[in-house]
């Protein structure tokens, strides 16, 4: 329902951000794009988001090229979302309630509808008692919160997070895992999450594309992308630690952390 084909992006500058890119968010329901700094991932979620056009190839949504008019890009906006890397580019208002309502709210949506949707969110997310709060006078976890919440209120179909952990400390990255786990498991939603923290993405995602250099190195099932040092290695990526510990400790290859401590 949604796929890049073939894409190329080169910046105003000339900088070629993404290079004959091929990607079919029907391979996962948990897809990672990993990549070191500068190996295309935010470019790459505009272009799935309708945000950049393609320089060269095309974005396929429900099997049809992509048109840039507002008609089309207010579908696609509808089935999919996106939360920033940086919170504050996210959030405009001054309470929590009013941020997650922002966007419902633009779409006229009644507010009856609204309420329910904004409390939903809040619950999914952990900002329940954060309701009233203005929103600068939260922590950067909180905010990462808000922001993802703003998003899950909009119920799209696929919700996109760039670098979803970065800047967060452990407990916000835990919490930040549950909900992202909790969307794909048990609202069936498709999540593409960004990042450069192996760990982070070995633990969530179930098929992974390696961006290096603004082109696809390789793609596949996490245990076969993880467990291929020479792919890694190339796109300057850390072994993950699970990883780690089954190929120079002879653990088994466990899932999660909470596995491996059980044993
Ligand atoms: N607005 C821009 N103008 C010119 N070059 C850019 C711009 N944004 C990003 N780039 C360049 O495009 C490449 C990919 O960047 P980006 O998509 O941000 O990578 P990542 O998110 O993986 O760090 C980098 O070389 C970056 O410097
Ligand atoms: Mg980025």
């Amino acid at each position: 329902m949604l796929r890049i084909e073939n894409v190329t992006y080169i910046y105003e500058d000339k900088t070629v951000a993404l290079k004959e890119v091929n990607i079919d968010l029907k391979k996962g329901r948990k897809i990672g794009i990993v990549g070191s700094n500068g190996s295309g991932k935010s470019t790459l979620f505009m272009i799935f988001l309708g945000l950049l056009k393609p320089t060269k190839g095309r974005v396929i949504f429900n099997e049809k090229e992509l048109k840039y008019n507002s008609k089309t890009l207010s579908e696609l906006r509808k089935k999919a979302g996106i939360v920033f890397q940086d919170p504050d580019k996210q959030i405009f208002f001054s309470n929590v309630f009013d941020d997650v309502a922002f966007a419902l709210r633009n779409l006229k949506i009644d507010e009856n509808e609204v309420q329910k949707r904004v409390n939903d969110a809040m619950e999914k997310t952990n900002i329940t008692a954060l309701q009233n709060k203005p929103v600068h006078f939260l922590s950067y976890g909180q905010k990462k919160n808000v922001s993802i919440a703003g998003v899950v209120a909009m119920n799209p179909e696929f919700l996109f997070f760039d670098e979803p952990t970065a800047g967060l400390d452990y407990r916000s990255q835990e919490n930040v895992k549950n909900i992202l786990e909790n969307l794909a498991d048990k609202e069936e939603k498709t999540i593409v999450v960004s990042s450069h923290d192996m760990n982070f993405i070995y633990e969530i995602c179930d098929y992974i594309y390696v961006l290096n250099k603004g082109h696809v190195l390789s793609e596949g099932k996490k245990e076969t992308i993880f467990l291929n040092k020479e792919i890694l290695d190339k796109a300057e990526l850390e072994e993950p630690f699970l990883v780690k510990a089954y190929k120079y400790l002879g653990k088994k290859l466990y899932e999660n952390e909470k596995e491996l401590f059980k044993h």
